[in-house]
């Protein structure tokens, strides 16, 4: 099976997540666009989507799928989207098609949040693949400086800009041991908008697709113990 291929089952598992009538909240990438072409035959039993980018919105339109601005929304049962890099205690790198900022902001709002992934995404440390940071365009090299002092190596991603109008500098060479801790410290540095580590809110439910079929992982909630 390619690739391509696994994303698609992924994407094809998280449709037992929608609810019905609610609104969904819908993620990007290419995971997510096999999410959204399966969600199309479904429109007429969800109230609708909010979408973490442009294109997913746009994507979503040309469905007929109904978009709308989260301040119109209440509340948000699920939100599916993937990522870049996975441990298994469901914490992600993310935005490396730079919406990570949407994508936590929805990610937050959402009571269940569903990551669909191929299984070469599944990592035992997140950092080899390189972390975004969304940064504001004056603080880029300020942000670069206190990220090589963290042992980074940070690429301004050349030419893009995110939905927010900002840069995103890529940042090479982190081992994240600790990746709750280092979300909050990335984070504190002014100019910083945010950074692609989803661990002070992991995902709560990963299918991770590989050729015998899709691998469900479950976040263990605080205080409780696996069965
Ligand atoms: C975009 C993201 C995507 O979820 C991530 O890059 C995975 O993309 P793909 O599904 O194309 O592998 O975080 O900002």
């Amino acid at each position: 099976m390619t690739q391509d291929e696994l994303k698609r089952l992924a994407a094809q598992a998280a449709l037992r997540y929608v609810v019905e009538d609610a609104v969904i909240g819908v993620g990007s990438g290419s995971t997510v666009n096999h999410f959204i072409d399966l969600l199309a035959p479904l429109k007429n039993r969800i109230a609708g989507a909010v979408a973490a980018s442009v294109a997913s919105a746009e994507r979503l339109r040309r469905h007929g799928i109904r978009v709308l601005d989260l301040n119109q929304v209440d509340e948000l049962p699920v939100y599916v989207d993937g990522a870049d890099e996975v441990t298994e205690h469901l914490a992600m790198i993310k935005g490396g098609g730079g919406a990570l900022t949407h994508e936590k902001i929805l990610a937050e709002v959402a009571k269940q949040f569903v990551c669909i992934c191929d299984e070469s995404k599944l990592v035992p440390v997140l950092g080899k693949y390189p972390l975004p940071i969304e940064v504001i365009p004056m603080a880029r090299s300020y942000v670069a400086r206190e990220m090589a002092k963290r042992g980074a190596h940070p690429v301004l991603r050349d030419g893009f800009k995110t939905d927010n109008g900002h840069v995103v500098l890529d940042c090479h060479g982190l081992t994240i041991l600790d990746p709750p801790k280092m979300e909050s410290e990335i984070n504190d540095i002014p100019g910083v908008v945010t950074n692609g580590i989803f661990a002070r809110r992991p995902a709560d439910v990963l299918l991770l697709a590989m050729p015998s079929g899709v691998r469900t992982l479950r976040r263990q909630r605080p205080g409780t113990t696996r069965a």
